[in-house]
């Protein structure tokens, strides 16, 4: 079973593609907002039995029927409204996170668990915290959506097809990503051979901004989350061992520790199978370390 707890748009959309992808045969959507959970399920379910899939969908409000989950991916919290920053949900939404994740404590304490909620970077350093799980079982997907947003620029300035292209994005999930053109290519060939260092710039800007500009248009971002979930979900189950960038605890990796951040890793049936460091040239190093600057200071905040 996996479980998605937070049923809102972001959740439903993550069951949704789970489903679609057939992840698993069951899919629990939790909320504990009564009625929520169960009319996503039986939406979902009346999708999936016109396209002939057995994935069975369910909706609850009792955290006890998590119980037996392999991965649960927290969802739960506020959104973040046109005009907010990530960090303006901080302290709502540690709340939310540390009671959710007390209850996967409780209730799935072999799982995997993937933290979502913003602002993404300091609510996976609770939910390692707070879990107790070891590091490879606690990564927050926020560099995949990024990524995905970093590859459609790409696609729009190259028009090169989406399936050739490939990107990554570490840092933080907020202000200071770091989009990396030097390890981003089309068919293997780097970005920086063919666009110019001012193209480049450009596309890394928007790939910054793009998310707030989604907001402001329609209230939220929602299917690119929502996938974004589900292809690491699908790493895990299938185990695909694909590197794709997380949000995890630091323990000297990139220099750091006991913060954070988003950085790549192997993805398998064992969650994150191993760290990979690349080596970043100086401007790509002051983005990532202003991103552990904003979260450290983010998780200053706190109180876990
Ligand atoms: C996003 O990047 C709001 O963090 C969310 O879509």
């Amino acid at each position: 079973m996996i479980t998605i707890i937070g049923s809102g748009k972001v959740g439903g959309d993550a069951a949704l593609f789970s489903a679609l992808k057939r992840l698993d045969d069951e899919i629990l959507l939790l909320d504990v907002v009564d009625g929520l959970p169960q009319g996503e399920a039986m939406d979902i379910n009346h999708m999936l039995s016109e396209q002939g899939i057995d994935v069975d969908v369910k909706g609850s409000n009792n955290f006890a029927d998590m119980e037996g989950s392999k991965i649960v991916v927290v969802v739960a919290g506020s959104g973040r409204k046109p005009g907010m920053t990530r960090m303006d949900l901080l302290k709502i939404n540690a709340k939310v996170v540390k009671s959710v994740v007390e209850n996967v404590k409780k209730y799935a304490n072999d799982s995997m668990l993937v933290p979502v909620t913003n602002p993404l970077d300091p609510m996976a350093y609770v939910a390692y915290k707070v879990s107790g799980f070891e590091r490879n079982r606690v990564f927050g997907m926020g560099g995949m959506l990024d990524l995905s947003r970093f590859r459609q620029f790409i696609h729009e300035a190259t028009g090169h097809s989406r399936d050739s292209i490939r990107a990554l994005v570490i840092g933080e999930h907020g202000e200071n990503m770091v989009p990396l053109p030097r390890f981003s290519s089309v068919s293997g060939i780097p970005l920086t051979s063919f666009l110019s260092k001012e193209k480049q710039d450009e596309l890394v800007q928007n790939t910054k901004q793009v998310a707030a500009k989604v907001i402001e248009l329609k209230g939220a971002t929602v299917h690119a989350p929502g996938n974004a979930i589900s292809a690491i979900l699908e790493s895990i189950v299938r185990d695909r061992k694909q590197v794709i960038p997380v949000t995890t605890y630091l323990d000297g990796e990139y220099g750091h520790s006991d913060v954070s951040i988003g950085i790549p890793a192997v993805i398998g049936k064992q969650g994150i199978e191993k760290i990979i460091e690349l080596d970043l040239n100086e401007e790509e190093k002051q983005s990532f370390d202003a991103g552990i600057k904003n979260v450290r200071e983010a998780i200053s905040q706190m109180e876990i």
